[in-house]
């Protein structure tokens, strides 16, 4: 990657780093280096894995002839049907919601200036062969004839993990069973191919990890979650993504834009070093979070940020001007990602203290204490960014999206302590 102008001559050219390596981890080779270092088991997994997530996916081809309308359907309302409890949580979840304006609105103009690497934002954003209307051959890019446009919105749909040919795919069953009781032409879909890699970090690790040659900054990779994770102490524990993402088997994948999943990881503690303080004293207040149960940095992406803050209000309720400390957990990069401004960011076990010192000004005096979650931070620059600079017709949708980032900030943790 060479050196970027400090100004992002078209703010498109941000995310490109990221689907450049994509296109790098597509090598079967470097996959194989990826899921080799995993050493999770038996070679059968990773064998399943290489051949499940090869990018870009293939296209199913012609289903079965046997297949009614509704088995051959590749849409997850189709799914749904007759898996209405996965639907409904999977309809909820940022999985479907992966091909959301702030995807689309940089996509529009993309997919004619520099179709390749639109291409390559699909891999993990639509991942079906048939949520592409373009295929990549050789040098050259054509309409890819199994293009299904009302496919595309679906973000990453049920097929997108679990159909490869026409063929289901999923985990044991809960007993831990592989085997189908009964002839599998008997059961809709020809029944299910068991297998136990779905319940596997190394399963996520296709969209939620760069390969080692991947880009990075300060010499860490831009996305590196599966790592992070693999080198924690949930990795030796045996304690999988699925187990904290999908609880119960439940397909919500809730994350750092959910704040009862964010406090789940968390442990945090507020204290006023003393009782009571007088007036003129300096009081010493400690805000700590600790992640405990978080499975990779908190957070993991360059995009959130976390900030713990503190600060005076009165007996009236006011905040005292001047007051306010903070101090800001995440990974913070520049726009155009040409450097790493700071990595304040926690691994698991670690903590962060605001010990907060301020001269109590006079009675009835309390610290307010907060932990504020920005699940979007990096994202409300980015796409202010690029409308400054013209996002041409992917315009309204960046709007949309600047909207919802803007949004996007929740409290995990407040709290008052009286000093006086
Ligand atoms: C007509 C109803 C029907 C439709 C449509 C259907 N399925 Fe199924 N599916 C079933 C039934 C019944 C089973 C149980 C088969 C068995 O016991 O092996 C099943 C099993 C599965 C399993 C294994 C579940 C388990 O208990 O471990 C998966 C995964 C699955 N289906 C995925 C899908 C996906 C993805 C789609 C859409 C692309 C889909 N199915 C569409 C009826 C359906
Ligand atoms: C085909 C690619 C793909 C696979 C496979 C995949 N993900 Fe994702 N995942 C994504 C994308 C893309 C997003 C971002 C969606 C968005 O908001 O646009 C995402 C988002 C998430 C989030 C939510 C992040 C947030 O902002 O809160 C979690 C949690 C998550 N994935 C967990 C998992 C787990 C666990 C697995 C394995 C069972 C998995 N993913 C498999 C592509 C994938
Ligand atoms: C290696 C898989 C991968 C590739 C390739 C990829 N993304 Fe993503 N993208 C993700 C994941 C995973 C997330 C969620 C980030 C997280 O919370 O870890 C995400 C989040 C996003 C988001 C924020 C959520 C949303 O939907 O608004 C945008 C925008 C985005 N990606 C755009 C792009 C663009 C544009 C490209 C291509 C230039 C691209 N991505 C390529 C995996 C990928
Ligand atoms: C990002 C990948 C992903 C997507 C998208 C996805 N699933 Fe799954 N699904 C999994 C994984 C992984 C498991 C196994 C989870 C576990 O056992 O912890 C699973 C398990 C299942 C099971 C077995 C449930 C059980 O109780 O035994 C069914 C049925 C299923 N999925 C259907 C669906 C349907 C229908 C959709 C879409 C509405 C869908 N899945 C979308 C990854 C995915
Ligand atoms: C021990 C539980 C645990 C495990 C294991 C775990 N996570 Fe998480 N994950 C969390 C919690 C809690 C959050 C919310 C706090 C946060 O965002 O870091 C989260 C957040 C996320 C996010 C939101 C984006 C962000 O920037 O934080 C993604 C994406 C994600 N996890 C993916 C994964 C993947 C992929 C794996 C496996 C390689 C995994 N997680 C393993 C607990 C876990």
């Amino acid at each position: 990657m060479t050196t970027r102008p400090t100004v992002p001559q078209s703010a498109r050219a941000i995310m490109l780093p990221s689907m450049r390596l994509r296109l790098r981890a597509a090598g079967a080779a470097t996959l194989a280096v990826l899921l080799g270092t995993a050493a999770v088991g038996a070679d059968a997994i990773q064998d399943f894995l290489r051949r499940h997530w090869r990018p870009p996916l293939a296209p199913q081809g012609p289903p079965p002839a046997r297949f009614s309308p509704l088995e051959a359907s590749l849409h997850p309302e189709a799914c749904g049907t007759c898996h209405s409890v996965q639907f409904a949580d999977w309809r909820e979840s940022t999985h479907a919601a992966a091909t959301g304006p702030g995807l689309e609105g940089q996509l529009v103009e993309m997919f004619e200036g520099d179709p390749r690497s639109a291409l390559g934002c699909l891999t993990c954003h639509a991942p079906l062969a048939e949520q592409s209307p373009l295929v990549a051959e050789g040098n050259e890019v054509r309409p890819n004839p199994a293009h299904d446009g009302s496919l595309r919105a679906k973000g990453v749909p049920c097929a997108g993990c679990h159909v490869r040919g026409h063929q289901r795919f999923g985990p044991p069953r809960r007993d831990g069973s592989l085997a189908s009781g009964v002839p599998r032409q008997t059961l809709p879909h020809n029944g299910v191919t068991r297998t136990p890699a779905f319940l596997k970090s190394e399963f996520c690790g296709s969209c939620h990890q760069f390969a080692p040659d991947g880009f990075a900054l300060n010499s860490k990779l831009l996305e590196n979650t599966y790592n992070e994770w693999k080198a924690s102490r949930f990795a030796r524990e045996g304690v999988q993504c699925q187990d904290c993402h999908m609880p119960e088997r439940r397909h919500l994948w809730r994350g750092i834009h959910d704040a009862d999943m964010v406090r789940s990881g968390l442990t945090i503690t507020a204290a006023a070093g003393a009782a009571r303080y007088r007036p003129g004293d300096i009081a010493v207040v400690t805000l700590r979070v600790t992640s405990t149960r978080v499975g990779h940095a908190f957070p993991t992406y360059v995009t959130p940020r976390v900030v713990l803050s503190a600060e005076l209000v009165d007996g009236a309720g006011q905040v005292l001007a001047g007051s306010r400390q903070e101090k800001i957990v995440g990974r913070e990069v520049a726009l155009d990602l040409s450097r790493e401004a700071f990595d304040t960011r926690l691994r698991p076990g670690q903590s962060v203290t605001l010990v907060y010192r301020m001269k109590v000004p006079g009675p009835g005096m309390r610290a307010r204490l907060a932990v504020v979650v920005e699940p979007d931070a990096f994202y409300v620059g980015f796409f202010e960014t690029l409308l400054r600079q013209g996002a041409g017709r992917g315009e309204p949708q960046i709007r949309q999206a600047l909207e919802t980032a803007r949004r996007s900030p929740f409290s995990v943790f407040e709290r008052e302590l009286p000093l006086s």
